[in-house]
């Protein structure tokens, strides 16, 4: 059973329940029948296919597959911070948290603890395909790309420019713009010597918001990118301070979109995340530009940054993919992602009207086909179609078939139950539910237990089995 958004309606989910896809030794999906009782039926059809490995969904179990995940926006530096914000807002929670945090990167055994872990744990939750930021250092940051690379995630890495003097700390910046262009640089030579057609990992020149750079660096920054051609990400209009302090730093600029463009900055391969206090006029120059929106629900629900207005985006034409913001966003999971984009669309929709509201198929499409397109890979990954790369999860909910227990007469409970349970979610009782329904419990009920293999442009990268 196969499962994934179509490309062109994202309200809709394709279920596949008996169906079969054929992967190809370069990752890549070579046939989708939909049809295929069993294998040798398979097999007679496609040859070449004859020695493949194969890996079914058991039969009358709620398994099926389903297109890896996309984050569009994770900090892997700040993983072990995940969880801890306290009360705090943007700008104080930068000072007092994810600072000091990023600063112990300069250690690259720190990073290898923390970066192993992050890349293991977003795996391991389905993430396939993520765009990070890493810090400053250029050793710590050419390691997260090996590690990466070494795991089998598809991945942006990039290193994070922060030059200005009056809004980072003096213990954790750079010490000039051009400092900040060629420390991106050597980071960009790296990833261009383990992966030179970047097919896995890919660098990304990435200021980290406006506030923390200088004029000069987000002019050399934007030329960088016209010049190399390699997607940009950065942050936008998070929270109302921030969007304050934008304004008393670039006095000359009508807005913070504004800011963007004005540097070569606002380009089809920009990722700006949060894009929660937005003017009409700036959705609309974002729209016009086509650069893309990573849409972060949980971090913006944690940091009390706003409900974005996602609907509102996507009714103006604007690309949008989901993010986990750690650890501004307390999860790595992009599960967590989709939950909270039901729900923060549901407060939007309290003061914006009920069309505001968001479907589970509509956010896993946010996290599949949007994310997809947010990273200009929607012809590679982010569904299941003849050409595109096989970046999947296998995911398990708990099946009970019930009925045809046969407990003692003076036994009250199933015992066996308590032994712990076995996955995470409630029971699919009698299989009664359909497709969209077992769905729906996964995104509200499930979690990385239900993910039990995870591949990569084909090749397996994660099983808990
Ligand atoms: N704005 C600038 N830096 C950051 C960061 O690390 N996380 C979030 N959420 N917003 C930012
Ligand atoms: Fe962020």
């Amino acid at each position: 059973t196969f499962i994934h958004s179509t490309r062109d309606e994202a309200s809709k989910l394709d279920v596949c329940e008996e169906g079969a896809i054929g992967v190809n030794s370069d990752g890549v999906i070579e046939f989708v029948e939909r049809e295929a009782k069993d294998v040798d039926s398979i097999v007679d059809k496609y040859p070449n296919f004859k020695n493949a490995d194969v890996v079914q969904t058991k039969p009358g179990k709620a398994q099926f597959f389903f297109p890896g995940f996309i984050d569009t926006h994770i900090h892997a530096p700040q993983y072990p911070n995940a969880g801890v914000f306290g009360s705090s807002t943007l700008l104080d929670w930068l000072n007092k948290y994810t600072f000091p945090r990023e600063a112990s990167l300069s250690s690259l055994s720190v990073a290898r603890t923390i970066y192993s872990r992050c890349v293991a744990r977003t795996l391991s939750h389905g993430t396939t395909t993520a765009a990070y930021y890493a810090t400053i250092h250029v050793p710590a940051t050419n390691l997260l790309a090996d590690i990466c690379s070494a795991a089998g995630q598809r991945a942006f890495v990039g290193r994070v420019c922060m030059d200005h003097k009056d809004i980072n700390p003096d213990y954790y910046r750079d010490e000039s713009a051009d400092e900040s262009i060629a420390n991106t640089c050597l980071c960009i030579d790296h990833i261009k010597n383990i992966d030179p057609n970047y097919e896995l990992v890919s660098p990304i020149i990435t200021p980290r918001f406006a506030p923390s750079c200088t004029a000069e660096a987000l002019h050399k920054l934007g030329k960088l990118a016209k010049e190399t051609g390699l997607p940009c990400q950065t942050h936008i209009s998070e929270n109302r301070n921030e969007v304050q302090l934008v304004k008393h730093l670039f006095p000359e600029y009508d807005s913070y979109a504004e800011v963007y463009d004005a540097f070569g900055l606002l380009t089809p391969k920009m990722i700006l995340a949060h894009a929660i206090h937005l003017s009409k006029k700036e959705m609309e120059l974002i729209k016009n530009r086509d650069a893309k929106v990573s849409h972060c629900p949980v971090s913006n629900s944690a940091l009390t940054s706003g409900g974005a207005k996602v609907r509102w985006l996507l009714d103006g034409g604007v690309t949008v993919g989901l993010g986990t913001d750690v650890s501004g966003g307390y999860s790595p999971s992009v599960l967590e992602a989709v939950r909270a984009t039901t729900l923060v669309s549901r407060h939007v929709a309290l003061s914006d009207g009920d069309e505001c509201k968001l479907s589970v198929e509509e956010s896993l499409y946010l996290a599949t086909r949007g994310g997809a397109k947010v990273v200009g890979l929607e012809n590679k990954i982010g569904g299941f179609e003849v050409g595109m790369e096989w970046d999947a999860q296998l995911i398990g909910l708990e099946l009970v078939e019930t009925g045809n227990d046969e407990f003692p007469e003076d036994e009250v409970v199933d015992k066996s139950v308590f032994e712990g349970p076995k996955s995470a979610g409630p029971v699919d009782l009698f299989g009664w539910e359909s497709w969209d329904e077992k769905v729906a419990k996964w995104v509200y009920n499930g979690d990385d237990r239900n993910t039990l293999a995870v591949w990569v442009k084909g090749r397996r990268v994660w099983s808990r089995t």
